[in-house]
């Protein structure tokens, strides 16, 4: 886990150092970030099923191999990033994993989409939710359950959306997956179900510890991320990822407090799922802030609201610049 910075051993949870983690625009497997709740399972791919159940009007269940050869492969570059990323930006420092800027990584995800495979089952129309439970059995308030989370129907049937078995064209790696997760682009990570046992159509959203009320604020379960961005002093790079399908088409920085900005330079990205990679030559000692634009014109708030479990922080990223 070398690359790493492990935040907690068990379960391991691990974020990128800001500096590796902006040189490349796919973030190479052992810098993409960990988000374990509980304990890696140990899948066999030979004896994998995969349950598409609910609202249906036939359920599916598929091996590993079915579903590869079943349907055409969708491929989406998607950046996936914790509800808490930049946790530890936020003052006072909100209790949970203590998260810096890397826990986001953005990767080429290959699988089946959501759609075609609700298409299959004969999902019904009426249903609102679509349910993932995946295989490891993490404690949650003292009971082992499994992790588990729920999309709405309209987002489940986006193109966007993949039951993925390939991340960066590899076989998903145990810590990530393997062998199926759902990728939820757009959303907060902990959707995008890992080591995915079940699919299921329903009338509500999941009933899981995990949706409702982890990965929620004021009783609301969290949907999609915020805009986004931060930079790393020592390499000059930064990131910038947009919300709701929206690309990031500027990114500012001001060395002055915020009173005046100046563009920084876009490096790679500009697809609606994938965060921008961006430079920007800085010779001054002091306090740099970084804030970024979407095609909608929004642009990150100067500080986001304070909440308890510091989710979707997006206030205006500060780096400290050294002289020379
Ligand atoms: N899926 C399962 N089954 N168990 C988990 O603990 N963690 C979620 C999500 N999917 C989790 C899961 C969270 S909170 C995040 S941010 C992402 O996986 C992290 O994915 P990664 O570890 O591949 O970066």
């Amino acid at each position: 886990m070398e690359p790493l910075i492990v935040r907690t051993e068990d379960p391991l949870n691990a974020e990128a150092p800001l500096g590796p983690l902006v040189r490349s625009h796919l973030t190479p497997t052992p810098l993409f970030f960990i988000r374990n709740h509980g304990a890696v399972p140990a899948v066999d791919a030979d004896a994998y099923r995969l349950t598409l159940d609910g609202d249906v009007r036939e359920p599916v269940v598929l091996s590993l191999r079915e579903l590869r050869d079943g349907w055409p492969a969708a491929t989406v570059t998607a950046t996936l990033a914790c509800a808490g990323n930049r946790r530890n930006d936020q003052t006072p420092v909100p209790a949970g994993v203590p998260w810096g800027a890397g826990a986001i990584g953005n990767a080429v995800w290959t699988g089946v989409r959501l759609a075609d495979l609700l298409a299959a089952a004969g999902a019904s129309d009426a249903a609102r939710h679509v349910a993932f439970t995946g295989l490891d059995r993490p404690v949650a308030e003292g009971t082992a359950q499994p992790f588990a989370a729920s999309i709405p129907m309209a987002k489940a049937l986006s193109p966007e959306v993949v039951v993925a078995y390939e991340m960066d064209g590899e076989p998903l790696a145990p810590e990530h997956g393997f062998p199926v997760r759902v990728v939820v682009p757009g959303y907060i990570g902990a959707r995008s179900v890992k080591w995915l046992a079940g699919i299921s159509v329903r009338a509500s959203q999941s009933p899981s510890f995990f949706q409702l009320r982890d990965y929620a604020l004021d009783g609301t379960p969290l949907t999609e991320q915020a805009l986004n961005s931060a930079f790393s002093a020592d390499t000059g790079r930064g990131y910038a990822v947009g919300a709701g399908g929206r690309p990031v088409e500027r990114v500012e920085i001001s060395t002055d407090g915020g009173r005046s900005w100046t563009a920084a330079t876009l490096e790679s990205g500009g697809g609606p799922w994938e965060w921008r990679l961006w430079s920007a030559d800085v010779d001054s000692a002091g306090e740099l802030l970084v804030r970024a634009w979407d095609s909608a014109g929004e642009g990150q708030p100067e500080t986001a609201d304070w909440n308890e479990r510091g989710y979707m922080n997006n206030g205006w990223f500060r780096a400290r610049l050294e002289s020379g």
